[in-house]
């Protein structure tokens, strides 16, 4: 049996969020757009003390509290907001966490597929050296124009795996289903801190890409629908997985109703109803929120795993769920992170919104304490960002 995978997974966003109901009422629209037609009830809104590396090193805390630091052999770290052309954000990880210098750290893009990528990518290293262990980091910060339709699939998050020959939470099985093509969707030019979108034409090719993963990938193992017991997406937001998974029933000959569609992924959309998009990391909060929120033992059950990213690349993949899973999850503090966000008012939220672009174009400034997580974004001196750990005295 393959046992290489996911040991441990953690989940980390920032300590703010918009309700989606007063961000409605400042847009002027009708609140059931987000909660039904979208299904987003709040985003995750980052201070302007935060960015992708704070997001990643703070979800990979609670694994380092767990396994020698010392022990990590590779970082892979997976994002589309790059604080940095050249050095990697694993590396100001890698310092933050204390790993080894035997240890090698990448940045690896491609819109949200990338945290698939390095976690395929840390399987094959795991497969050919099992002596291993990778630390994947996912984390992300999405971001749109104020006032555009995209504003409202806004988000933030980091997921961090260690995948290892050890694979408590999820056995990654080989052979999977994949599709590119050159389009587009989204995408974010380098002089830009927001994304540019064609929103409806990248619903269509999100959809386009999963018939043809799921056909490669059906192509290719012996495998049908009822083969799986859940499926997880990815998740720009939660109707779009929830229009995804109708979309491959259809494909698989079956006619898409409500138990079922709540019955096989209904329990991996709760996180990000209330996180928002998380980019490369969301399909992990989707795969988290599945483990940690199913109401069924899913011990030794088969999962399907859509991962799409922009632009665009579309990989369908499996797992078997580890027999005694559920006892390592660190599900109870991702429910007090989620539970003890402070909501902030509309005004608040433009406010940090505006600083975060200041933080980007600064190289000098100062930033004064907004995060409750351990590691922060406290200032950046002669184009050099620095980092805090909250928790060493200084
Ligand atoms: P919009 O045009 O403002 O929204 O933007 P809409 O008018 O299409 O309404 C959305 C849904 O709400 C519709 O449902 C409405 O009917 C419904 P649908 O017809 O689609 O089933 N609705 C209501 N429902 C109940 N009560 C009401 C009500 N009013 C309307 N009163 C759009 C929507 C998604 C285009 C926009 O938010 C956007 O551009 N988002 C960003 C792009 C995006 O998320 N695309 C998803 C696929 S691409 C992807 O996933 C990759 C990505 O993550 C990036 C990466 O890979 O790096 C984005």
């Amino acid at each position: 049996m393959n046992t290489v995978g996911i040991q441990r997974i953690s989940l980390y966003t920032a300590p703010y969020y918009l309700d989606m109901d007063d961000f409605a009422a400042a847009r002027g629209e009708d609140p059931e757009k987000f909660h039904v037609g979208l299904g987003q009830d709040d985003m995750s809104v980052l201070p302007p003390d935060e960015d992708i590396v704070t997001l990643a090193a703070n979800a990979a805390d609670p694994i380092l509290r767990e396994f020698d630091p010392k022990s990590i052999t590779a970082v892979l770290f997976a994002t589309e907001s790059g604080i940095d052309q050249s050095k990697s954000a694993g590396a100001f990880v890698h310092g933050l966490l204390g790993l080894s210098n035997r240890c090698r750290v990448v940045e690896l893009k491609h819109a949200c597929y990338a945290g698939t990528a390095a976690l395929q990518m840390a399987a094959n290293m795991v497969r050919v050296n099992a002596s291993e262990k990778v630390l994947v980091i996912a984390s992300d910060v999405a971001r749109y124009e104020l006032g555009s339709p995209g504003e409202a699939t806004q988000g933030c998050g980091a997921v961090a795996m260690l995948v290892t020959n050890q694979a408590d939470i999820l056995a990654l099985e080989t052979g999977t289903g994949y599709y590119t093509e050159d389009v587009m969707d989204f995408w974010r030019p380098n002089y830009r801190d927001t994304a540019l979108v064609d929103g409806k034409y990248s619903t269509m090719v999100y959809l386009t890409a999963l018939k043809h993963a799921w056909q490669s990938l059906i192509e290719s193992r012996n495998l049908n629908y009822q083969d799986f017991a859940r499926f997880c997406y990815h998740l720009p937001f939660g109707k779009m997985a929830v229009k995804a998974h109708g979309r491959l029933m259809k494909i698989a000959g079956l006619e898409a109703n409500d138990d079922e569609l709540t019955h096989v992924m209904g329990a991996s959309l709760i996180y990000n109803r209330t996180v928002g998009n998380s980019y490369s990391a969301s399909l992990y909060f989707g795969l988290t929120s599945l483990l940690e929120t199913d109401t069924n033992n899913l011990a030794n059950q088969r999962i399907g795993l859509f991962s799409y990213g922009s632009g665009c690349v579309g990989e369908f993949f499996t797992g078997i769920v580890g027999k005694d899973y559920q006892s390592h999850l660190y599900q109870a503090s991702h429910h007090r992170l989620l539970a003890s966000r402070e909501k902030l008012s509309f005004s608040r939220y433009l406010s940090f919104y505006k600083q975060f672009g200041e933080v980007e174009r600064s190289d000098n400034i100062e930033l004064p304490v907004y995060t409750k997580g351990r590691f922060r974004l406290s200032a950046i001196r002669a184009h050099k960002r620095q980092y805090a750990d909250q928790q060493r005295p200084r």
